[in-house]
């Protein structure tokens, strides 16, 4: 079996869906690998570490496709992409399904099978392969970074021969995967954290690494069956505004992660309740590309508003690309690996199998 590594060309993208490490237990399972020329340049993986690791390297990307029987992709395939694809192939990316499903069609062509890795179930079996959390666990983590690079106050509290500084005051909302690792890291660099979330489990994970939870007085049952939020009713949403305006006056840097699958992200920040953010305050909101936590955020830009530094930062993965392709790579290489056939050294998914059957949105040209 031939698996090919495209370069990626969707905007911005500085990630690469295999690493010398994957390229290499990849061929030891038995398959051939080509990567196209300059596929991991943005994430510091160079061609001779490919070729090292035992890749075929490919100037033109038709080799790259017109060769694979299973293509690994970080981002679902554009049209030129899909042009240039053998027959009957396979690609596994992250398709972000839920948000397109309308715009899937195009995929239903050629006896293409495509599995989607943004679909891959919360069940332990799956663990090694959920790319959702191994890629907002970092996107957590360099959201502070990048709060803290943008905020022109010192974060931990210091004793000076000048005097003390207080330390940062850092609100985390939503307490998930992201969020959870915004708190761990913040806590690292010395601030004040406090967090909210709408799932009451959140409230034990935030406490137990050390920041303080703020609840919202109210019974209602916000986790769903596979331990995402649902929609909070109004009345939930306007005590929820309350706590959280009250906790912005006292907060240096915000960090937003709140997001229902498949719908718009719920604003948890108006225009207004920037107003009480002190002087220098900066907003990093993670669910820009979901229409953002933040009223009047700009996906991928930092604005002004109200004196407040609102940057929306979708891309924050691609500011960690290595450390983000390595996982995404592990993620894929354990998806394969757990459906290899030894005998005839191919990957075959079983749409029986629970986890196969989740993530196969295109089955031989036709959409699930
Ligand atoms: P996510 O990315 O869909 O959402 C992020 C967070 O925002 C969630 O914690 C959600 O509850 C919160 N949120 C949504 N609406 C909100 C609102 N209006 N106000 C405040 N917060 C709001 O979720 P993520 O990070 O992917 O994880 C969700 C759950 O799945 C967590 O319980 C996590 O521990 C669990 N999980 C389970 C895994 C497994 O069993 N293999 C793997 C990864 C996560």
């Amino acid at each position: 079996m031939i698996i090919s590594i495209p370069k990626e060309i969707t905007k911005d993208e500085k990630r690469v869906a295999a690493t010398p490490e994957t390229v290499r237990k990849l061929k030891a399972l038995g398959a051939e690998v080509y990567v196209e020329s300059m596929a991991g340049g943005l994430s510091g993986f160079d061609d001779a570490a490919f070729a090292n690791a035992g890749a075929k390297i490919c100037v033109n990307p038709r080799d790259v496709y017109e060769n694979a029987d299973l293509v690994l992709k970080v981002n679902a395939p554009l049209n030129e992409e899909l042009e240039l694809i053998k027959k009957g192939a396979i690609i596994i990316a992250h398709f972000n399904t839920l948000q397109n499903k309308e715009s899937l069609a195009y995929l239903a062509q050629k006896d293409l099978t495509c599995l989607a890795m943004d679909l891959i179930p919360r069940i332990s079996r799956a663990q090694s392969m959920d790319v959702l959390s191994s890629q907002s666990n970092l996107a957590g983590y360099r959201a502070v970074i990048e709060g803290v690079y943008q905020l022109r106050r010192a974060v931990p509290f210091m004793i000076t021969a000048a005097g003390t500084i207080s330390p940062a005051k850092v609100l985390v909302l939503g307490a998930g995967v992201a969020g959870l690792q915004a708190i761990a890291t913040a806590k690292r660099l010395g601030a004040q954290v406090f967090a909210s979330d709408v799932r009451a489990a959140a409230k034990e994970q935030v406490e137990s690494l050390g920041a303080k939870f703020l609840a919202v007085d109210m019974k209602e049952n916000l986790e769903s069956a596979g331990g995402y939020a649902k929609e909070a009713s109004q009345e939930y949403q306007q005590r929820q505004k309350e706590l959280v305006t009250q906790q912005l006056s006292q907060t240096d840097i915000a960090i937003t992660t709140a997001l229902i699958p498949g719908k718009k992200a719920p604003i948890l920040i108006t225009r207004e309740m920037l107003k009480n953010m002190p002087d220098g305050a900066v907003v990093v909101d993670l669910a820009s590309a979901n229409g953002g936590n933040v009223e009047g955020v700009k996906d991928g830009e930092i604005s002004y508003i109200h004196g407040v530094k609102v940057i929306g930062y979708s891309h924050a993965v691609n500011d960690v690309a290595q450390t983000a392709s390595e996982l995404f790579a592990r993620n894929l290489f354990n998806l394969v690996a757990a459906f290899w056939d030894k005998d005839s050294l191919a990957f075959v998914p079983k749409t029986d199998d629970e986890i196969c059957n989740a993530i196969c949105i295109v089955e031989h040209g036709v959409l699930r």
